[in-house]
């Protein structure tokens, strides 16, 4: 009987060893250290979250069209900055600084198909891709590379019941648009191969190599996880951007759902839980696996069209809201401080006009995320609808991620996160939350 009793319990902690969720990948975008007064992320912001973070991903470098070349996107920071970063492993020695390519970050308006490009290159022309990542990678001193290439993307689901839907699905069977590519299953073995020399090179000079699947980017026209996943040290599945105001300006719905909700004509692959099986099912290792989770939200400008309710999907939205001003300085996008700043803590507050705040409505589910809300005013104006991950659901989605016996969490990005403790106090609340929760 008792003999029994240790070994079951010798069981339960190996199981409980294997299911730990140990990685905390911190995708940290330079572009924070170039920002003004308190949204400047400067060493010190930094070092704190690296109490936390168990791999460090430096965004992000760029593709040279033609030549193939590894290069950096902004040399004049870079020249001292990669440095100041890879020098931290004299201070966290444990960490793994890596070095991102593309990241949605490597916009090159004269050639949108660079990536595309690279992968139908001939292996000569992809050695100089090789060769120039393996010198910028040991002169700067970053343990290996990460490939957030940017490939094309899953189209957004149409929007039903306007005027111009019938029209649209008309023009679409003749222009042949609905295929985004027409050659991906060549471009799928051609990213396989790229891979299995880039990797070879790298293990004899002992250089890391992970993946950055990035938002939309459909894996089951690029990745051949059969064939791809031993080739990485882990993969990170950015599950978040299903929704955005850019690719849905009409309707406005969670952003990074966990769970499918079957109502509503929603997409069954635009949620955590289809692409996280896709690459389990596919026979990727699941301690491989890190789970994207954004630290920054999704903003859509309501119209009086759109309700008061904020119910998701919210429809007759017009595009992205104003983003954040001084840190997520692009449209439709705010950073976590920029969100808990604009959330009401009175609840009689007013609900409408350009200095009322947002109502936050909290999923007690658990399985969508949060979301907030200013209907618009009687003109119409100041209306915003912004889907989020706050510490709490960053928490929720940490516990799906061990209970699925995954690899840990990445989170995007640091910068995003609430570095200055502005919302309670606390500083990179999500860090904080998510390192929590993984246990
Ligand atoms: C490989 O591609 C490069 C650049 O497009 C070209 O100059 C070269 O001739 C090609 N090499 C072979 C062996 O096809
Ligand atoms: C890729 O897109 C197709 C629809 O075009 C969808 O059926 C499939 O589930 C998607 N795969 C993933 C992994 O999202
Ligand atoms: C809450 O808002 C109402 C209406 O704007 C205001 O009268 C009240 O003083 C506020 N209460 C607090 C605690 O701020």
């Amino acid at each position: 009987m008792r003999f029994h009793l240790f070994y079951l319990l010798g069981l339960l902690s190996v199981t409980s060893l294997t299911h730990a969720a140990n990685n905390l990948i911190c995708y940290y975008d330079s572009a924070s250290y170039l920002r003004a007064g308190y949204a400047k992320m400067n060493a010190i912001d930094l070092e704190l979250a690296l109490k936390f973070c168990t791999h460090l991903v430096y965004g992000y470098a760029g593709l040279k069209p033609g030549t193939h070349e590894l290069f950096s996107l902004n040399p004049d920071l870079d020249m001292f900055h990669y440095q100041a970063i890879t020098n931290l492993h004299q201070k966290f020695p444990q960490l793994k600084i890596l070095l991102s390519v593309g990241g949605d970050h490597d916009v090159d308006e004269a050639h949108p198909n660079k990536y595309i490009e690279l992968l139908e290159a001939n292996r000569t022309a992809q050695q100089n891709f090789i060769d120039s990542s393996m010198i910028m990678l040991r002169r700067n001193g970053f343990d290996g590379l990460d490939l957030a290439f940017q490939l094309p993307r899953n189209k957004p689901r149409k929007v039903h019941g306007s005027i111009g839907t019938y029209w649209k699905s008309f023009k679409k069977l003749f222009t042949g648009d609905f295929i985004v590519d027409p050659h991906a299953e060549q471009h799928k073995s051609q990213f396989t191969d790229l891979v299995g020399n880039l990797k070879s090179a790298f293990r004899t000079a002992n250089l890391m190599l992970s993946l950055t699947v990035l938002p939309n980017v459909n894996s089951t026209w690029y990745f051949d996880v059969p064939k791809l996943h031993y080739q990485f040290d882990y993969i990170n599945v950015a599950a978040f951007d299903f929704n955005t105001p850019l690719r849905n300006p009409e309707e406005a719905d969670f952003t990074s759902p966990i769970y499918f909700l079957d109502e509503k004509d929603r997409l069954p692959h635009l949620n955590v839980e289809f692409q996280i099986n896709y690459w389990l099912q596919n026979h990727c290792p699941a301690q491989k696996l890190n789970l994207g989770v954004a630290s920054y939200g999704r903003a859509w400008k309501l119209t009086k069209a759109s309700g008061l309710s904020g119910l998701p999907v919210v429809k007759e939205t017009c595009g992205p809201a104003p983003g954040g001003v001084d840190i997520a300085s692009s449209e439709g996008l705010l950073s976590w401080p920029e969100i808990c700043s604009q959330l009401s803590q009175n609840s009689s507050a007013q609900y409408r006009g350009e200095k009322a705040p947002l109502r936050k409505v909290t999923d007690i589910t658990q399985k969508n995320g949060n979301y907030a809300l200013r209907p618009a005013d009687e003109n119409g104006d100041y209306g915003i609808w912004v889907s989020f991950d706050d510490p709490d659901f960053a928490g929720v989605k940490a516990g799906y991620a061990k209970g699925k016996g995954l690899g840990g969490i990445a989170v995007f990005d640091l910068g995003y996160d609430d570095f200055q403790g502005l919302c309670t106090g606390q500083k990179f609340p999500i860090v904080r939350s998510i390192k929590y929760y993984m246990g």
